[in-house]
């Protein structure tokens, strides 16, 4: 039997399932093109808001040995600026490219949202992580309402597909994806980092300088498979699995639990641009030792027991 790994995610035509994930090499089209001449079936950009943001002091990032906490603070030089990287992206070949977008209101998001639109991206991947109010902390992400409208105004301003990437800092995370799915969304991303934190115990100091950060990483990997379970059952439109998948195994087990594709992120630190080789050649491998025709017939398999 022939094996192929070409797949569809939301009218989305990918060579491969898997996808870079936002918030690594995803900030020049260069980097973009790195990583897709790697492997990557898609590749997300770094976060992208209406204007430039500088982001925090160091340190931004922490190895915690079971995972990586950021807080980088949102750095991106703003959609205008990056939107002129999505286009040499797009120039040099052939490339889909998924755009990471935040805004503080549902305007700023379509603003940002119709400017990567207009230079090439093929996808839109709502980061809903940012403080809905200022200096609060509080993530956009957490309520429904506020995911609902976010959704349906950037759904009635942009025609390419528009995923919606999901907190887990959450009780319930079937209910935003419900919020998400009824006011539009084509698929949703599981899911974004989780809350925490490292101590210096010489110094007695929170080791980032914005304190708390997100955490990614195989530390989060059973939590977000759980959250991909839950979420494709509560809904009919794709999942996206995201949160510590490092090798093959990984993203077979996410595709169990209903995935239909897979994103990378802290993995490429670990392993280097190989890990995608890595991780579909032994998809495929298992695909065919399996009897499997396509990705598709594996997704949500783990739901029939
Ligand atoms: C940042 C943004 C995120 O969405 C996340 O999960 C972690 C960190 C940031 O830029 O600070």
């Amino acid at each position: 039997m022939r094996t192929n790994l070409e797949t569809e995610v939301a009218g989305l035509k990918l060579r491969n399932p898997t996808m870079l994930s936002a918030g690594i090499l995803g900030l020049s089209g260069l980097t973009l093109r790195t990583v897709w001449e790697a492997g990557a079936g898609a590749v997300v950009t770094k976060s992208l808001g209406f204007k430039a943001r500088k982001g925090y002091a160091n340190p931004t990032i922490v190895n915690v040995g079971c995972g990586y906490i950021n807080s980088m603070g949102l750095p991106n030089p703003g959609a205008g600026k990056f939107a002129e990287e999505i286009k040499i992206a797009k120039s040099r070949g052939e490339i889909v490219i998924i755009a990471s977008v935040y805004g503080a209101t549902p305007e700023e998001f379509v603003k940002v949202a119709r400017i990567v639109e207009t230079s090439g991206a093929d996808a839109v991947e709502l980061n809903l992580s940012c403080p809905s109010v200022e200096g609060v902390g509080m993530e956009i992400g957490q309520y429904p309402y506020l995911v609902e409208n976010i959704v349906k105004t950037v759904k009635k301003a942009v025609e390419i597909p528009v995923f919606t990437k999901l907190t887990p800092n959450i009780s319930d995370i079937k209910v935003i994806t419900r919020a998400a799915a009824d006011a539009g969304s084509d698929g949703v991303v599981a899911i974004n980092t989780v809350r925490a934190i490292a101590i210096d115990v010489e110094t007695g100091r929170p080791i980032l300088a914005n304190k708390l950060g997100g955490l990614s990483g195989p530390a989060i990997k059973p939590i977000a498979l759980r959250c991909v379970y839950e979420a494709s059952q509560s809904v009919s439109i794709p999942v996206i699995g995201c949160g510590g998948i490092t090798c093959w195994q990984d993203a077979v087990e996410f595709l169990l639990a209903g995935a239909s594709a897979v994103q990378i992120g802290s993995a490429v630190a670990y392993r280097g641009l190989g890990v995608f080789k890595e991780v579909t050649g032994g998809l495929e491998k298992y695909l065919r030792r399996k009897g499997f025709g396509s990705v598709g017939e594996v997704v949500g398999l783990s739901h029939k027991y």
